[in-house]
């Protein structure tokens, strides 16, 4: 095992546990991935990218897994149907990333009707078979990220975890929803911790934590090896740091938004430490945009939204920003908006 696969953690008592940025299509782009490790987060992985596309060199998808020097580890995901183009796609990945993570989860028709994503929980024996290929092919670890099951009477993560332990996978992720809720009910943290107690890789578990007090009702459920965040982190990846100063593992103080706040951050009331902690996000990520993918205006926009939502004169803000065609204006729009407050 590499340093970045930590072994199974046992009981939670209150101690540390690394936080995941989700696999978020259309979010976790690099940049992005960037400004959620400075905000906190322990471990990022790329959105999904289809294997068949990487295989056949689509640049749309290769663009996908851009990564640089600063991204360490870099753990491309990749979806996939057919398991030669799954291995083969893990080949080509394997001199740039740290760890190859596969994809079990996605519940969208188009992934699921070529019985890729969670279409394969269906067909448990071709998914660890398909494991099997892709840790044969590679010499880097390869984790596996997966949904309860496809429905709600076919829970069978548990199986196939002990089998992907079998085969050398060496890390799950279980988000507690079949395919059939996709993103529906409420994640079930109480089959995710019967799949923790049985297996001895270390299992993250994910959905439904957005602040300290589910991250820290989600440890205590499921006693996981760590925490995977998604919805919770569109639009406010400060929500690592947040959660780590609330579970007591950093101090408020070392958080970038506050250690760079000019001024007295406690006399500050709620909205207006809103702003403050979303403009640095903001104008850290058209910074570290700059450095590395270029600004790109489709992901400026959607970040832009995500960004300013729930703030006062947010719904203004978005009709003045779709109005700018220039990616700096967009952004300097944006982070106006930001410091208005
Ligand atoms: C916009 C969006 C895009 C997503 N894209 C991916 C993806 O590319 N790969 C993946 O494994 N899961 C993907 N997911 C699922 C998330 O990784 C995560 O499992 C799910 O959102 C549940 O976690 P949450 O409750 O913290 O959001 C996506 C979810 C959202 C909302």
């Amino acid at each position: 095992m590499t340093s970045f696969i930590l072994p199974k953690f046992g009981e939670w008592q209150g101690e540390q546990r690394p936080l995941f940025l989700a696999p978020m299509s259309g979010v976790t782009d690099l940049p992005f991935r960037l400004l959620a490790k400075e905000c906190g987060a322990d471990f990022t992985i790329t959105e999904f990218t289809n294997s068949t596309a990487l295989t056949r060199d689509a640049a749309m998808s290769w663009r996908k897994m851009e990564t640089c020097d600063d991204e360490l580890p870099f753990i491309p995901q990749i979806f996939g149907g057919v398991t030669e183009d799954m291995a083969k796609a893990a080949g080509l990945l394997e001199d740039s990333a740290d760890i190859i993570d596969l994809n079990f989860g996605c519940p969208a028709p188009k992934v699921t009707k070529i019985c890729a994503g969670a279409a394969l929980m269906g067909e448990p024996q071709n998914l660890v078979s398909m494991c099997e290929e892709v840790v044969n092919r590679v010499k880097i670890p390869v984790t596996a990220k997966m949904r309860l099951g496809t429905g709600p009477d076919s829970f069978n993560a548990k199986e196939i975890c002990q089998d992907l332990e079998q085969v050398g996978v060496q890390r799950l992720c279980v988000h507690g929803r079949t395919l059939k809720q996709r993103y529906s009910g409420v994640a079930d943290w109480e089959y995710i911790s019967q799949v923790v107690d049985s297996v001895e890789v270390p299992v993250i578990a994910n959905g439904d934590v957005v602040d300290s007090s589910s991250a820290t009702a989600c440890l205590e459920k499921t006693h996981a090896s760590g925490l995977m965040i998604g919805r919770g982190a569109i639009g406010r990846p400060s929500v690592f740091g947040e959660i780590k100063v609330g579970l007591g593992w950093m101090a408020e103080d070392e958080l970038p938004w506050i250690k760079s706040f000019e001024g007295n951050w406690n006399s500050l009331d709620d909205v207006e430490k809103q702003f403050a902690t979303r403009r640095w996000c903001w104008n850290r990520y058209i910074e570290l945009a700059r450095q590395t993918t270029g600004l790109n205006i489709k992901s400026m926009r959607g970040h832009a939204v995500s960004f300013t939502k729930g703030l006062p004169n947010a719904k203004h803000i978005r009709s003045i920003m779709h109005g700018k065609t220039s990616r700096e204006e967009f952004a300097a729009a944006t982070s106006e908006y930001l410091e208005s407050y």
